[in-house]
Order: C-alpha cells, then sequence, then structure tokens
C-alpha cells in the first residue's frame, strides 16, 4: 500500500519564488529592501542569542504589546507570524478548510489562492480592471473570505480607504482580509491604511517585517484582528512558529522610526525615477504605490533575459498570473545604475 497525497494536492501549481539576482544590488525580483534592515536589529539579535537554547515566547509578548500600542489597538487583537504567509495560512486552516469560499483580485497575491486550495476551499477571482481592485463586483460575491491586497500585489496599485471602507461595509462576505505588505510605501501610509477602521468589526488587516523594516529572512508578519479570530488562530497555529532571534529583531525594527522613513524615501524617489525611465522608452507602467513597477512589456522573457544580462533580476510576470510583464522592485542607488542603462537597452 503507498500513502498518496489527498487528491486535490496536486492539482494546487506550487508557489514560484523570484530568482535572487548575483549580488545585492541586482535582486529586484522579490520586493525586498534594498537598504537592508536598521542596524539596531542585529544588535538586538546579537543579545537574543544568548538565549536561542529555549524556546520563543509563544505569543511574542513584548513585540505584541510594541505593536499594539503602535496601532492603538489591544494585544489581544494582534497575532504575530512566521511571516504574513504562516497568518494566510492559519486562516485557511481555520476559517476555509472543507469548501470554504474564497473571493479576492484576479490575479491575487499568489498565496491567497494557494492557501485556500490546498485546504480544499474555493477561489472566486474578479478581474482586476486597468490593474485596480474591482471592489464593487468582489462586494457583491458570497463567500467566507474577501482577501483586499492594498497595494496590490502584483500591480502595485491602490484602492482609497473611502473605497475599502465601502467594500467593508457592503460586502457579502462573512470576514474581509485586507493585506498591507506594502503600506508604508503608500504616498501617505496613515490615510490609505484600512487599521482605523477596525472598530467596524469582521476584518482584519495583515501587516510584515519583510518590506519596508527589511526583515523578509527573519520571517515575521502579524495580524491586527477582532480579538476573538486573533484567538481562534492560536489555536491552529504551532505554538513556537516565530522564532527568538525574529521577535528581538522585529522589536528593534519596529523602534527604528528613522530607518523606516529612510527607507520609505529612498523607495518613493526609486520609485518615481523607475516608472519615468519607463516611461521615457514608450512604456507604460502601472502606477504603483508599493515598492515595485509593474509593467507590460513586448516579450516577457525576453526582456527578462536582457534584464539578467544587465545584471538585474526582475520577475517575470507569468508566475505572478500577469504574462507579458515584469515586475521590478526598486533598487538600490548601484542597483539604479544598471537598470538605468537595462532600460534604456531594452529591446521594443
Ligand atoms: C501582498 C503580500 N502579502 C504577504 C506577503 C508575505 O510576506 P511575508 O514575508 O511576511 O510572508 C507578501 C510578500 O511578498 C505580499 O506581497
Amino acid at each position: 500500500m503507498t500513502l498518496a497525497p489527498r487528491p486535490w494536492i496536486l492539482d494546487v501549481p506550487p508557489y514560484v519564488p523570484g530568482v535572487p539576482g548575483g549580488d545585492e544590488d541586482g535582486s529586484l525580483a522579490s520586493n525586498e529592501s534594498p537598504l537592508g534592515a536598521s542596524p539596531e536589529v542585529g544588535v538586538s539579535i546579537a543579545k537574543a542569542v544568548d538565549n536561542i537554547h529555549r524556546y520563543p515566547d509563544p505569543l511574542a509578548t513584548e513585540l505584541r504589546a510594541a505593536l499594539a500600542a503602535h496601532h492603538g489597538v489591544r494585544p489581544e487583537q494582534i497575532l504575530v507570524g512566521n511571516g504574513s504567509d504562516e497568518l494566510i495560512m492559519l486562516l485557511a486552516i481555520g476559517y476555509l478548510a472543507q469548501g470554504g469560499q474564497v473571493v479576492c483580485a484576479e490575479p491575487a497575491y499568489r498565496i491567497d489562492e494557494i492557501s485556500t486550495q490546498l485546504v480544499g476551499g474555493t477561489v472566486h477571482g474578479v478581474p482586476l480592471v486597468d490593474g485596480v481592485h474591482d471592489l464593487e463586483t468582489m462586494a457583491a460575491v458570497e463567500a467566507d473570505v474577501a482577501y483586499v491586497v492594498n497595494p496590490h500585489n502584483p500591480t502595485g496599485t491602490t484602492r482609497s480607504r473611502a473605497d475599502v471602507e465601502r467594500f467593508l461595509r457592503t460586502r457579502r462576505a462573512r470576514f474581509a482580509i485586507v493585506d498591507e505588505a506594502y503600506i508604508d510605501f503608500c504616498d501617505d501610509p496613515a490615510e490609505a491604511s484600512a487599521i482605523g477602521l477596525l472598530p467596524l468589526g469582521g476584518f482584519a488587516v495583515l501587516r510584515t517585517f519583510s518590506k519596508v523594516y527589511g526583515l523578509a529572512g527573519l520571517r515575521i508578519g502579524y495580524l491586527v484582528a477582532p480579538a476573538e479570530v486573533a484567538d481562534v488562530l492560536r489555536r491552529v497555529r504551532t505554538p513556537f512558529s516565530v522564532n527568538a532571534l525574529a521577535q528581538a529583531g522585529a522589536l528593534a525594527a519596529l523602534r527604528d522610526r528613522d530607518h523606516l522613513e529612510l527607507v520609505r524615501r529612498h523607495a518613493l524617489a526609486a520609485r518615481e525615477e523607475l516608472t519615468a525611465e519607463l516611461r521615457a522608452i514608450g512604456l507604460a507602467p502601472y502606477a504603483s504605490q508599493a515598492n515595485f513597477v509593474l509593467v507590460p512589456v513586448p516579450d516577457e522573457a525576453a526582456a527578462a533575459e536582457h534584464f539578467a544580462r544587465h545584471e538585474v533580476r526582475v520577475r517575470p510576470g507569468t508566475a505572478l498570473g500577469m504574462p507579458g510583464h515584469v515586475r521590478i522592485s526598486v533598487p538600490s542607488a548601484r542597483g539604479m545604475v544598471r537598470l538605468r542603462s537595462a532600460i534604456r537597452t531594452l529591446p521594443r
């Protein structure tokens, strides 16, 4: 007798990660921070190393308290996860297993779809309109969970907070997730975020330390949710999924607001320059509020190869549900020099 996976598992297309570049300045496929983490993170992790023979705090109590104070919510409303991807998976297990229904954009952030399908749920994708969430159509779809990614990945586009509020008030889905992985790169993050709407109830906001804080390799993110949802997901998770070094690093990163502001300002300027360079050769990138720009190209594979020849790795759109596009993360200053010459010689 051989053991077979559950019949639907092999039907779920696996996640295709971005390929790192040959060096720091050429890695533009995964929306990581080109300026790295705050120097305080390393100091904090070095101290925490003394205790790695102990299990981590299962609930990341200190970090949770700091996040609760930062967002003006109660600690019971916060759940810290091994990257926000883990939290998306916990939501799927807790609320979507065995027949749950999800409504999301088409294309969606891939993990929202994959997590749903892996637990035997169904995804209803509502096509983007000009690269933007069609919240009005999504609101009319009956579902257990609605995923709104704002700014969206892979397009970088946003809907205003007023639009998100209207969606939250009118949606037929029982619960909504507003994924704000890239919110700090918006022109006005406080204005764009749905966190202030949490008193409406019935939804949660996802955040990550992987982007503006530059901690993608530590794997840490969090959910701000109604306390009863955080409590359910706490029962689903493995108790020690967030390691001690990640907790220490995230706490230091959260405290260093100057570093965050530095990364933010760099990203906004680099995004503007990247967008202008692409427009200057006649391409039409999406209006991005994230730390990347998605652009339609005449030949996706040829464009990705051309960038690679200029020592820049970008993300081919096919893996993101956008064939005929490439997604380019904002680079460092040195990366921008390479990118500029690659864009200016891009075959058209
Ligand atoms: C929209 C969105 N949500 C969540 C994540 C996952 O972030 P994490 O590294 O915290 O798992 C990403 C990562 O690229 C993302 O683009």
